[in-house]
Order: C-alpha cells, then structure tokens, then sequence
C-alpha cells in the first residue's frame, strides 16, 4: 500500500499568490484521491527537521527560512505508482526546466519558491507522512 502513497506540500509561494484551488484540482485531474489535507504554518525547526537531508547544503537556510515564511497545505495523496507519476505531474525543481502543463511550469516562481514539493521515493513518502499526519488524520 505504500507504494500508492506520496506526500506533497503547496508552498508559500503558491498559496500567497492564490494557487491552492487551481493546484488540488490538477492533482484530482491527474486521478489522485486526496486522503489527507490541511492548511498549517512550518515552524523554523520543523521545516529544517522535514529538510534534514539537505542540511549541509548552501542553500538549508533560503530553503527552511522560506517554507516557514507563510501558510503551506499539506496533503497525502493515493494513486497507483503515486511518487513517480507525482513528480511528473508537478515537472522538474526548477520551473525553467519543467515540462508545459507541469504544476511547476504554470504556478512556481524559481527554483526555491517552486510552488509544491512531492516526496521522491516510497520510503520517504511514508517518513513525510508520518512526520505531519496522525493516523487519525488520514482518511483511506
Ligand atoms: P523540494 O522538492 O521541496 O525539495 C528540496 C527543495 O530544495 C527543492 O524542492 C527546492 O525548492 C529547493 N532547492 C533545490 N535546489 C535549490 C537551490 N539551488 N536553491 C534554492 N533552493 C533549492
């Protein structure tokens, strides 16, 4: 079952500029059943906790100052083959480089304020998951 999971987050970016509706819709488009969503504010730590990986490079701190500067929606999404057909739906981190059509291409302003993020393998997508949703909170 973990296999038809992912996570996403629509960023600050994409919420200030009035994408949350436009973004759920493509993603119930693309044939995704959403099973948990709220909207919430990333406190400095838990956005460095959520980006720990990243954390020895240069841009940790544009990245975790940034997913903390407003609200973000936070969601779980089902699908078969979730993550990859996930990140295909939102194209490359860097919007310049993201396919036509992509989440990315049509709402995300650069590279850092890149709109939404989608967990990028299955293991991480349970990790993410957990690290923002109770079990009480997903709705399967
Ligand atoms: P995301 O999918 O949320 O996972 C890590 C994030 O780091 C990525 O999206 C980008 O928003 C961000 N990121 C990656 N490379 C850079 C960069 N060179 N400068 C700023 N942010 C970056």
């Amino acid at each position: 079952m973990a296999g038809n999971r992912t996570f996403t987050m629509i960023k600050p970016d994409a919420v200030a500029d009035g994408h949350i509706g436009a973004i759920l819709a493509k993603i119930n488009e693309a044939g995704f059943r959403i099973v948990a969503l709220k909207m919430t504010q990333l406190s400095k730590k838990k956005a460095e906790g959520f980006y720990a990986v990243h954390q020895e490079r240069r841009f940790f701190e544009e990245l975790t100052s940034f997913m903390s500067s407003g609200p973000i929606v936070a969601a779980v999404l089902e699908k078969d083959n979730a993550v990859a057909d996930f990140r295909t739906l939102i194209g490359a981190t860097d919007p310049a480089k993201a396919a036509p059509g992509t989440i990315r291409a049509l709402f995300a302003r650069n590279m850092g304020e890149n709109a939404v993020h989608g967990s990028d393998s299955d293991e991480n997508a349970a990790i993410e998951v957990a690290y923002h949703f109770a079990v009480t909170e997903l709705f399967a």
